[in-house]
């Protein structure tokens, strides 16, 4: 079977595309809005793109698409990142899994998703938006671009500083090097559907020699 892109349903080709790039990681991104209310939501169209500057990106949609006589209106995500130019990304731990995907729900406009879904905004050090205290792992970024989709946005942000919490942090005994402690994190990933995956089967490759 060949699916055409340009001849698929949006909904249809969304279900092959979310099934076949598996797992996603998932940005749990907090941002701001210019009256000061913090706004939490995942995102699973995420990933690191680039260590030199550090830079990552993410793609948040439109909570309405453009129609014939209106204009699109875009998720507060978007819409504070575009204002601002600031948010926050924290890593998803299998503990934080519930209120993650609460913190998606469509709340009212004036309700902050941190209390909504209890819990803690923690001062960032460089940004205004909060970072989740209770996330093992949050990076602090500033919008580098925002790339125009049509029907999302890819944001591309230069990760400022990272939190890191003491327990999720390895040192190598000879070298100082540090490393994250992948037992101690427990990353959640996005399937299809309502499904997520764990790190918890895992398997070994070396990198080839030539
Ligand atoms: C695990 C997960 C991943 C998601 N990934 C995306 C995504 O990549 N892009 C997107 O636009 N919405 C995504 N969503 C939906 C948004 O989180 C949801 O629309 C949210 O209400 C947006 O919040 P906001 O309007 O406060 O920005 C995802 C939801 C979940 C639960």
């Amino acid at each position: 079977m060949i699916i055409k892109c340009s001849e698929t349903k949006t909904e249809q080709l969304y279900r092959i595309l979310i099934g076949s790039v598996v797992p996603r990681p998932i940005a749990w991104v907090s941002t701001q809005s210019t009256n000061g209310l913090n706004n939490l939501a995942p995102f699973s169209f995420y990933n690191v793109f680039s260590i030199k500057p550090p830079m990552l990106g993410f793609s948040p949609g439109y909570k309405r698409p453009a129609t014939a006589d209106s204009t699109a209106i875009a998720k507060d995500t978007l819409t504070n990142v575009r204002e601002t130019g600031e948010f926050v990304v924290n890593v998803v731990s299998q503990f934080l899994a519930e209120q993650m995907n609460q913190s998606s729900a469509d709340y009212p406009p004036d309700v902050s998703e941190f209390s909504a879904v209890n819990l803690t905004a923690t001062p960032s050090t460089t940004v205004k938006p909060p970072r989740v205290g209770e996330a093992l792992i949050s990076m602090e970024c500033k919008v580098f671009h925002i790339h125009d989709l049509g029907g999302s946005a890819l944001v591309l942000g230069e990760i400022n500083c990272i939190h890191l919490s003491d327990e999720v942090v390895k040192a190598d005994a000879n070298s100082g090097q540090l490393s994250i402690d992948l037992d101690v994190l427990q990353p959640v990933g996005r399937l299809s559907g309502n499904l997520y995956s764990t790190i918890n089967d895992r398997f070994e490759i070396a990198r080839p020699e030539i």
